[in-house]
């Protein structure tokens, strides 16, 4: 399918590998200019490289912590600077940690709202005149199959997603007046550093082989596998791309069937 998103420019934010990276993936794919984001710099060449190797021929990266208000209007500025536009904003960045409701003090619901919630408000609304102007802009939210399915652990960040999921419900009804689309796309099991780093990891520390562990965290799965980041990353082209005009205010998931929910 021809997504005529040649020329379009996105700023995709969390973007030196997983879920982000491969949406500037699919994204530049399509002929899209990208401008790649994350906190650390030392993950940028990597990922310029693989936006290369993926056929991506006009990719750039700039830091942004997506808690940071400075880095947001730099990296807003910046993008426009590049590419002369902004078409396309997919708010992304890693998730707040596990764990229990008495794990977490002030400080930790503090960093959840900042890196989870602020950051999609702070940025959409820094990039809304610029998309206005394209009379097609497209607001992407990377969020998590949890608003949809209660995760055990995930209280943080479901909390702060449950809020994104209503930002983006009133702000399409808003932003529709210019022709802008708000969506979520709803993560699943998806196999990125970030299931490494907790699910799977939890699995080997009860002495599970990489095997065993696959098979117990996709048992619940009907696809009876994980999710690559490419399928999840088609998507987020798709939303962004007139073919998606009239998807609009909505959450969908890419999870292979495991959220529960009928709706
Ligand atoms: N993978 C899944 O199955 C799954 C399921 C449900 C929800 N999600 C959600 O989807 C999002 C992406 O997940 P992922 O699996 O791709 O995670 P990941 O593999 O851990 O990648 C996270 C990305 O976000 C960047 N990042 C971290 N902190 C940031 C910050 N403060 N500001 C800007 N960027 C930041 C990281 O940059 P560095 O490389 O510099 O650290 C990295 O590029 C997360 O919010 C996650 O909770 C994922």
């Amino acid at each position: 399918m021809n997504l005529n998103l040649t020329g379009k420019t996105a700023l995709v934010l969390g973007a030196s590998r997983g879920l982000g990276l491969a949406s500037a993936i699919e994204l530049g794919r399509e002929g899209v200019n990208v401008m790649i984001g994350s906190p650390g710099n030392e993950r940028h060449e990597q990922a310029l490289y693989q936006l290369r190797e993926s056929g991506v021929t006009n990719a750039q990266a700039l830091t942004i912590d997506v808690r940071n208000a400075a880095h947001a209007q730099r990296a807003i500025d910046d993008t426009v600077a590049r590419f002369a536009s902004l078409d396309i904003l997919v708010n992304n960045a890693g998730g707040p940690p596990f764990g229990a409701f008495g794990a977490f003090d002030d400080d930790a619901w503090q960093n959840a709202f900042e890196l989870s919630f602020l950051s999609v408000a702070r940025f959409t609304r820094l990039a809304l005149p610029h998309l206005r102007r394209t009379g097609e802009g497209r607001v992407i939210n990377i969020i998590s199959y949890s608003v949809r399915h209660a995760v055990q652990g995930s209280i943080l960040s479901t909390s702060m997603r449950m809020g994104v999921v209503g930002l983006a419900k009133l702000l399409s009804r808003e932003a529709g007046d210019y022709g802008i689309t708000v969506n979520n796309v709803a993560a699943g099991m998806i196999l990125t550093d970030r299931i490494r780093e907790s699910a799977l990891k939890n699995k080997f520390d009860e002495g599970k082989s990489e095997q065993q562990g696959l098979a117990e965290l996709t048992d619940e799965v009907p696809l009876k596998r994980l999710g690559r980041p490419e399928e999840l990353g088609a998507l987020v082209a798709f939303l962004a791309s007139g073919r998606a005009s009239y998807i609009n205010g909505t959450t969908i998931q890419v999870d292979g069937g495991l959220g529960r929910a009928l709706l």
